[in-house]
């Protein structure tokens, strides 16, 4: 039976994990896909991790400093609501591919190790859930070890993250006594994970809770409880659906306590999919019509096929096996004959998907980063955006004869998102543009692996590079010509200014009023 759209789009919760590494993402990814019934026994997933490193060359890189580079989306079901969890890189020099990533979902599970409060990546992805107004619920995670007060914790949190907290569960013990969570308005109490169901309690001083804690800590955790009631904020959805307050569950992913407790919340306020912004106007996610947009692609997901699967979100209406979509981009139909639905063990083919669903469509270079999928209506997604490198390099060939492969191979790989490619004016060879060194690994690796072309990379001579645009085109065109030798063109031939340094870079603004020196460009 085909699900009913509206239906459809009020059980989806489409999220991403943010931490800083080493926080629990993965053990708390794995104990999610647990109770969705995707994988069966813990240690899945991150024996996954490991094993994907060593299925090809370019992977290696993963495998020799411990990061991921990989991301990938997971969908389960749990109760009556259908996840879509995306999976970022833990890597700071991957941050664009994690930004794209949360372009694309709906709400975020902050996750903070409760030893070490909010860490520098913390920050980082806080900031930019922050302008999407993505709205976030936070773990404290590693309550089974030492870890700080709880009331130092929330309140780190509404000190540096500027948010209001609204812990919904409390602690029961803490170290080698935590034992369960508290339901703070609820007044019941969950053991751990393998209770499905809360038991109610009269209070904390009741002969369930005593019977969690130690003698000598039952006074004291009756006195914090109460202090937290009245100390607390209580949960306001749309202070939390606008971004202003986070509710705050306490919990050990490794030991399996307050995951359900997680899981239930998403379910229960996380929000569904929500309207997304085009160019012309707001599309709901209820609309009858399906559109979509490209986030990420990955290729080499599975080396024996060689392959290259574009993400796609789906923004509204169903995207059904076989149908024709409109690449709004080249104006041209393209048959979706395979999407697919990924798991943490398989991808299995997509029937349909409704808004919140992000699906994989195999291709062979058609879809790139940023483009927009419909029924035929002519709307662009903005918001997938693009940063400006803080590297810039040229790339060295040995074989000269090669030069054609390598612009076509960068091409590619410019449009998965690898790295930017900007090509000069004056018609020098290309540059390459990356946010942190790592990409340029992969780029080599994958140049060298794919497409057989060693390469080494050479300093540019600008280190700078900023998008340029004037409300008067005119200008922005006098902007090219009198600086044709610092101008190039990227993917979409939108120019670039290249500066030496931020001196020159300053010094120009100072001179051209007029022009905008932009470090984010929303892909079009
Ligand atoms: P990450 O993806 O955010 O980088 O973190 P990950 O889940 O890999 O966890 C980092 C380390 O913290 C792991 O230990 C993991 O077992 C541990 N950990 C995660 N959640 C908890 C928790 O709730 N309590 C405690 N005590 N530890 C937790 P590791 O020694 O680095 O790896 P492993 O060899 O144990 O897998």
């Amino acid at each position: 039976m085909a699900e009913d759209i509206e239906q459809a789009v009020s059980r989806r919760r489409t999220f991403a994990i943010i931490a800083h590494p080493d926080a629990g993402k993965t053990t708390l990814t794995e104990k999610l896909l647990l109770f969705g019934g995707a994988i069966q026994l813990a240690g899945e997933v991150k024996a996954k991790k490991d094993r994907i490193q060593t299925r090809s060359d370019w992977m290696k890189i993963e495998r020799e400093r411990g990061i991921s580079v990989v991301t990938s989306v997971m969908t389960f079901e749990y109760e009556d609501n259908v996840f879509n969890l995306l999976d970022t890189p833990g890597h700071e020099d991957f941050a664009d591919d994690t930004y794209r990533t949360l372009s694309a979902v709906d709400s975020a599970v902050m996750v903070i190790d409760a030893a070490k409060g909010i860490e520098p990546r913390t920050l980082k992805l806080f900031e930019v859930c922050r302008l999407r107004d993505i709205p976030i619920i936070t773990f404290i995670n590693k309550m089974d070890r030492e870890s700080r007060d709880p009331f130092e914790i929330l309140d780190e949190i509404e000190q540096k993250l500027a948010l209001d907290t609204a812990p919904i569960t409390w602690p029961i013990g803490r170290g080698k006594t935590f034992s369960g969570t508290y339901h703070l308005a609820l007044n019941a109490v969950r053991k751990g994970d393998a209770e499905k169901d809360r038991t109610p309690v009269n209070g904390p001083d009741s002969n369930r809770v005593a019977g969690l804690l130690p003698e000598n800590e039952r006074e004291a955790f009756i006195e914090e409880l109460e202090l937290a009631r009245e100390a607390c904020r209580p949960l306001d959805i749309d202070s939390f659906r606008e971004g202003h307050l986070t509710p705050v569950y306490f919990g050990s992913a490794l030991r399996n306590y307050g995951v359900r407790d997680l899981i239930e919340a998403l379910g229960a306020f996380g929000p569904p999919p929500r309207a997304q912004e085009a160019d012309t106007r707001k599309v709901e996610a209820t609309e009858e019509k399906m559109t979509s947009f490209v986030f990420k692609i990955q290729a080499n997901m599975d080396p024996n096929h060689r392959d290259r699967i574009a993400f796609v979100r789906v923004c509204s209406g169903k995207l059904e096996r076989g149908m024709k979509a409109k690449l709004v981009r080249t104006g041209k139909p393209m048959s979706l004959s395979a999407p697919q639905f990924f798991f943490a063990r398989t991808r299995v083919t997509a029937d349909e998907a409704f808004a919140g669903d992000v699906v994989g469509i195999p291709n062979h270079g058609t879809l790139r980063i940023g483009d927009t999928l419909t029924e035929g209506e002519e709307i662009l997604f903005r918001g997938v955006p693009n940063f400006a490198p803080e590297i810039l390099r040229r790339v060295r060939l040995g074989d000269a004869m090669k030069a054609k492969k390598l612009k076509e191979a960068l091409h590619q790989m410019a449009e998965e998102g690898v790295v930017q490619l900007f090509s000069p004016e004056d018609g020098s060879p290309a540059i390459v543009g990356v946010v942190g060194a790592l990409q340029l690994d992969v780029l080599k690796e994958r140049l060298n692996f794919e497409y057989t072309l060693p390469v080494e990379f050479e300093m540019s001579r600008f280190s700078v590079c900023r998008w340029i645009s004037a409300d008067d085109k005119a200008e922005t065109l006098r902007f090219i010509e009198a600086h044709r030798g610092d101008i190039a063109r990227d993917l979409d031939n939108d120019p670039v200014f290249l500066a030496q340094h931020a001196f020159s870079l300053n010094y120009e603004a100072e001179r051209w009023k007029a022009i905008r020196f932009a470090t984010i460009k929303d892909y079009q």
